[in-house]
């Protein structure tokens, strides 16, 4: 399944705004949910946030947040009666709406507002209107219009057109710029695979709770564009979600939902690798075969990987562990194994700012005591100043997975602790760093050459023929769309 993020996608700038707003506060409540977003809501909830559905309901004195949706002047008046602190963060576009109602009213006009009757967002710009406004219009005469904000953009011009059959309409109905513009977003996706040579079954997945008018009535505009359309609120509803048959997805995400969330999900449906393991094969044969020294195939591929770590990091990938100089290695010419060393020296020295910038932890895995001193020094101060990082970038020098377990085992009869297969990880080199799914090996040979041995039992390999100064962004993606094709079933069935 191809997956496509729409743009735009995702939060609009007022509950942005709102949810920056709130988050400076303390000890408050918001009457109603601040933004209809359930991971949002649970989050505030955390950060000790209460929830009201009545002005009611907070204590008097206390501050008050009155949500994106707005509130009726009857409310306000309540708040200030019982003395709130009030923080209000109506979208600018829904406070247009209430005032273009006010307006209406104080002409005289019976106002028509298009939207959800039971949306908190029409029941505040219901309380601008007298008793008057909201009496029956009488046929052909003038009306004033005015509609939610997240209603179907379509819906609302067929809408205003049926009444103008029947009233004198003056109107201010629209939806808001974002709505439009995600609405939009979906339409062209449905045109795109509709008219597409290669017609494939098309789907549209929009990320947004139950309770968001606006996600709804994107998925309503996808039905309409003819694609079958889903909707998620949560990892745990995406994962419930049966896509067979899809072969184009469109994703997208409702104005009140966190990018995190899509972003996850892309990564879920995209079937991303946790953590990609190489074996950097070929460096040799690549300077040999352009008549260059060795120590030139090297450089090469240390150019390479500089690459492949950005390329990992644009895809989601979360530990990237590459094999740079095994146990096995030491046998090679004296010239070359210090060249390597010195390489490695100088990659860590010259890449300090980018892992610092990119926000990249780097570790080590391997026999610690074959290095020099001054290149463990320099290994060790670059895990100190990174060790915070969450994205991680592991490299195996003088690392053989034989010499890893037998460590372990030694470690663990020092400890004198009874060993079980949980127990034993503790004792790897880097005991928290889940196990490789993918193993990407390179330059034709299809052998594991005593890498992460542990680590790899139910690891999914990909082998290229590419040399590893040659592997590209193209390569990569190769080896990620095998891998997503892949059932791992891990000895189950
Ligand atoms: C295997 O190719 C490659 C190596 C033993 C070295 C890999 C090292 C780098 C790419 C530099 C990485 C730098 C850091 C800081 C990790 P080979 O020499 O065995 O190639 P051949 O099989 O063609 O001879």
């Amino acid at each position: 399944m191809k997956i496509e993020v729409l743009e735009p996608h995702g939060m609009c700038a007022g509950v942005n705004a709102a949810i920056a707003k709130a988050l400076k506060l303390k000890d408050v409540w918001c009457l109603h949910e601040l933004v209809h977003n359930e991971i949002v809501i649970d989050e505030l909830k955390d950060l000790g946030f209460k929830f009201v559905e009545r002005i009611e309901d907070v204590p008097e004195g206390k501050t008050v947040v009155f949500s994106a949706h707005g509130v009726s002047p009857a409310v306000r008046e309540i708040a200030k009666a019982r003395n709130l602190k009030v923080v209000d963060t109506t979208c600018p576009f829904v406070a247009k709406v209430h005032e273009a109602a006010k307006a209406f009213a104080e002409k005289g006009l019976p106002v028509v507002i298009l939207g959800d009757p039971k949306h908190v967002e029409v029941q505040g710009i219901a309380g601008e209107l007298g008793v008057e406004n909201r009496c029956r219009c009488r046929e052909g005469g003038k009306v004033g219009v005015v509609s939610q904000t997240t209603m179907n953009a379509d819906e609302v011009a067929k809408q205003v057109a049926e009444l103008r059959k029947t009233y004198d309409v003056e109107t201010m109905a629209e939806v808001c710029h974002a709505t439009k513009e995600r609405q939009d977003a979906v339409k062209k996706f449905c045109s795109a695979c509709l008219s597409s040579s290669v017609s494939s079954p098309f789907g549209l997945l929009v990320l947004g709770s139950q309770t968001s008018s606006n996600s709804k009535r994107l998925k309503e505009v996808a039905e309409q564009g003819g694609a079958k359309a889903f909707m998620a609120g949560s990892m745990e509803e995406l994962k419930e979600i049966d896509f067979s048959g899809v072969e184009r997805l469109g994703v997208t995400s409702g104005a009140s939902t966190p990018e995190r969330f899509l972003m996850e999900a892309v990564k879920f449906l995209r079937n991303v690798p946790e953590h990609v393991a190489m074996i950097m094969d070929g460096n040799g044969r690549w300077a040999t075969q352009r008549g260059k020294r060795r120590s030139e195939g090297h450089k090469a591929g240390a150019k390479t990987l500089g690459d492949v770590l950005n390329w990992c990091g644009e895809r989601g990938i979360r530990y990237l562990t590459v094999y740079a100089f095994s146990t096995e290695n030491w046998k090679r010419p004296k010239d070359e194994v210090e060249g390597l060393m010195a390489l490695f020296a100088r990659m860590l020295k010259a890449k300090e700012k980018d892992f610092m910038k990119n926000r990249v932890r780097f570790r080590m895995i391997g026999r610690r005591g074959d290095l020099s001193s001054s290149l463990l020094k320099t290994i060790e101060a670059l895990e100190g100043k990174t060790a915070h990082f969450e994205r991680q970038f592991i490299v195996a020098i003088s690392y053989g997975g034989r010499a890893e377990i037998v460590d372990a085992m030694n470690a663990a009869i020092r400890k004198g602790e009874p060993i079980t297969e949980e127990t034993f990880r503790n004792y790897l080199y880097a005991p928290d760093v889940p196990d490789p799914d993918l193993v990407i090996r390179t330059s034709g040979e299809l052998r594991t050459s005593n890498f992460l041995l542990w680590e790899t039992a139910y690891s999914e390999y990909y082998f290229t023929d590419v040399l590893w100064p040659d592997f590209s962004e193209a390569e990569l993606d190769k080896a990620l769309a095998a891998y997503a094709q892949r059932h791992r079933r891990k000895g189950g069935v």
